[in-house]
């Protein structure tokens, strides 16, 4: 086996610094992040650079029917479950360069100090990128680990359309169609364990100047679309008594949810951030509003227990209107497991660093791998715990920093038996 810190000394800041800048060209921003949606075709071109990399690195691609990019340094044992690392690199619309990415390039890293180091691990190493995790294109996200681990069938994710009518299955197609070359494994397969690395996205780790966070778990997740359905009338004529004002009766619904969803030590995460209104036109009262709901909290009791006032709220403000309350997403609190946390831990502090131990306040993937295999997470700071935001920003020491433990992790994990 080879010796522990061989490959985390092969690691290279300065490209994988460089991989982000690269790949944050496809979908790059005015103001300098990135838009780059589920299935888009900036992600195609994002992927078309990672397949440039990958195979140069010798790498060999696959994909499978919900479009999740694999990228597998073969094993010397090959025919035993894979150790999988990675994460996404769709964005948000007004993204960063790093929330996804990094997972994605530092696995690809460290496949690389591997082949440097001139190691071949008993078990194969499988980089993946999962379709569409953010969810802003095709609400709700992480589609592509969800299929995976069998949680949503492809079936239910095919038809999803976006603002747009176009659907994820037409999207599919298209991606497919521009990587004729590569293999389509069928959805899922045995996995020995799942690392993902990220960015915080939260402040902590800045704030107690440590480069390495040990993911403790991640945070409990609901999600609702509510429609509001009331009538057309002319702005000009017709009186408040005989309005059905969707968006009046769906802006009482939010205001009483804010109102409602507070708690002392602001541990609870309540956000509407998106509202689609119809007509849309200035003199026409809105016969329709839709809008969003993302609710999040540690505790479990406590999210279910705010989870159950939003109907009630919704169904109190509806005024005149009618109102569907839609649940989407409904992820319990998670704990990773102890000996996964312990492995980032200890591999963190041989190499020199100080971990902290810290909850993700955000979702990611490794919640749907946890399902399947036994997964773990490792964090890097980001500037001001500053994230879905344009100005996301890291530092190149940082990123090498999780990267080398991301290496010594995966190392340990693709030699066991
Ligand atoms: C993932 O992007 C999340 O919203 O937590
Ligand atoms: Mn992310
Ligand atoms: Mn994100």
């Amino acid at each position: 086996m080879t010796s522990f810190g061989r490959v985390a000394a092969r690691i290279d800041e300065a490209r994988l610094w460089d991989r982000h800048e690269a790949l944050a060209r496809a979908g790059a921003t005015a103001r300098g992040g990135v838009d780059r949606q589920a299935l888009s075709d900036e992600e195609i071109a994002a992927k078309r650079i990672l397949l440039g990399w990958a195979g140069a690195a010798g790498l060999e691609a696959a994909t499978d029917p919900i479009g999740n990019f694999f990228l597998r340094l073969p094993g010397r044992e090959p025919a035993l479950p894979p150790v999988l690392t990675g994460s996404h690199i769709d964005s948000q619309p007004t993204g960063g360069k790093y929330d996804g990415v990094y997972g994605v390039l530092a696995g690809l890293e460290v496949v690389e100090a591997m082949r440097a180091e001139g190691i071949r691990p008993r078990r194969t190493v499988e980089i993946v990128a999962w379709t569409n995790e953010e969810g802003s294109r095709f609400a709700p996200g992480m589609m592509g680990s969800e299929a995976f681990a069998g949680v949503r069938p492809l079936d239910a994710i095919l038809p999803v359309a976006d603002a747009a009518g176009v659907r994820v299955e037409a999207e599919l197609a298209r991606l497919f169609a521009a990587f004729p070359e590569m293999a389509v494994r069928p959805l899922g397969f045995p996995v020995a364990a799942y690392v993902e690395a990220h960015i915080e996205q939260g402040p902590e780790l800045e704030a107690a100047g440590r480069q390495v966070g040990v993911v403790t778990g991640i945070q409990g997740k609901k999600t609702w679309k509510v429609a509001v359905h009331g009538e057309e009338a002319h702005a000009g004529t017709t009186p408040r008594r005989r309005r059905k004002d969707a968006l009046a009766a769906a802006a009482a619904m939010i205001a009483a949810m804010h109102g409602a969803i507070v708690d002392a030590d602001d541990v609870v995460r309540f956000t509407v951030g998106r509202i689609a209104v119809e007509p849309n036109a200035p003199s026409v009262v809105p016969a329709t509003a839709v809008f969003s709901i993302d609710l999040r909290h540690p505790d479990g009791a406590t999210l279910d227990r705010f989870g159950a006032t939003v109907e009630r709220l919704c169904a109190d403000h509806a005024g005149p209107c009618t109102v569907a309350v839609t649940p989407l997403v409904d992820a319990a609190p998670l704990i990773f497991p102890a000996a996964m946390q312990e492995i980032v831990r200890t591999t963190a502090e041989r190499l020199g660093l100080s971990p902290m131990a810290l909850p993700s306040a955000a979702g990611h993937d490794a919640r749907n791998l946890h399902i399947i295999c036994p997964s773990g997470m490792i964090f890097v700071p980001c500037a001001g715990g500053i994230s879905h935001n344009e100005a996301e920003a890291t530092l190149p020491a940082d990123l090498a920093a999780g990267a080398r433990v991301l290496a010594e992790v995966l190392v340990q994990l693709a030699e066991r038996a």
